[in-house]
């Protein structure tokens, strides 16, 4: 599968977590996961390809000549590369920005010529230190969920403050439910969607050992409140799929 879900040999099949381990070290995005990342993700995340589509056509819509889009948490660039293909308007720069070396190495060569418009920015950086700018769209595609609980405010308020006014952020995230019983059924189908692609009952528990105190999930209405004390006036869920949500925040 390529990036965008679509078929070719470019990638290999996750077999990350396929043998028993003695001990589980934390999640990283490093090379071997960077070499198996858009199956890994294919396969773990329910509705990715949709909110890949649906970033797409928003891009479409949101960008005017001139401004900035960022894809924060980049990977091997898919959003980027539903962005580029579905902008009309001029002048538009992407910014890219990942801080896993193994993962931009990789996005910078499913992207080829990044010269082309829309141009294509790559960085190499923490994006909390990513200077938002003149930005039309801003997307967090299940990357906040890896940022520190205390960075996040200070991150969403620093984008805000970079956004122009008829712009969009697109926050994707795996959530929590506060009610129980919804929380451990959600998790519980999530896991039989994981085995129905193929990953077995041991994969997908070393993957959540791995994955614990660095992929760090909230409710949903967590990440309301947090939007609205950044400064964002109206926020919307546009896809759920179990414990799995994408959000579009505006700022006006
Ligand atoms: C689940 S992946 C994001 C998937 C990607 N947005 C997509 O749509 O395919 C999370 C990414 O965020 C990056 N990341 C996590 N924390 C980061 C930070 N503080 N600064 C930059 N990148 C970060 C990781 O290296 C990883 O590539």
């Amino acid at each position: 599968m390529n990036i965008l879900g679509k078929a070719s040999t470019s990638h290999e099949k996750d077999c990350v977590y396929s043998v028993p381990l003695n001990s589980i070290a934390g999640f990283e995005f490093d090379t071997r996961v960077a070499a198996v990342f858009p199956d890994m993700i294919r396969r773990s995340v329910p509705g990715y390809a949709s909110t890949l589509s649906m970033i797409g056509l928003l891009a479409q819509k949101i960008l005017t000549e001139n401004c900035h889009a960022y894809d924060l948490g980049c990977s091997l660039g898919a959003a980027t590369l539903s962005i580029r293909e579905h902008t009309r308007a001029q002048n538009v720069s992407i910014i890219a920005v990942d801080n896993a070396p193994a993962m931009l190495e990789q996005c910078a060569t499913l992207l080829g010529n990044t010269q082309t418009s829309p141009t294509v920015e790559l960085r190499c950086e923490d994006i909390r230190t990513t200077p938002i700018e003149n930005a039309a769209l801003v997307v967090l595609n299940f990357t906040l969920q890896f940022v520190p609980i205390a960075d996040r405010l200070p991150l969403l308020t620093k984008i805000r403050n970079g956004m122009n006014p008829q712009s969009a952020l697109v926050l994707s995230e795996k959530i929590t439910h506060d009610n129980p019983s919804t929380h451990d059924l959600f998790v519980e189908l999530h896991h039989d969607f994981k085995r129905l692609h193929g990953y077995s009952t041991l994969e997908i528990a070393q993957k959540r050992s791995a994955l614990e105190n660095i992929l760090i999930p909230e409710s949903l209405d967590s990440h309301k409140q947090r939007l609205a004390n950044a400064g964002f006036k109206r926020c919307e869920v546009w896809f759920q799929c179990l414990n799995f949500v994408s959000i579009i925040a505006f700022p006006e």
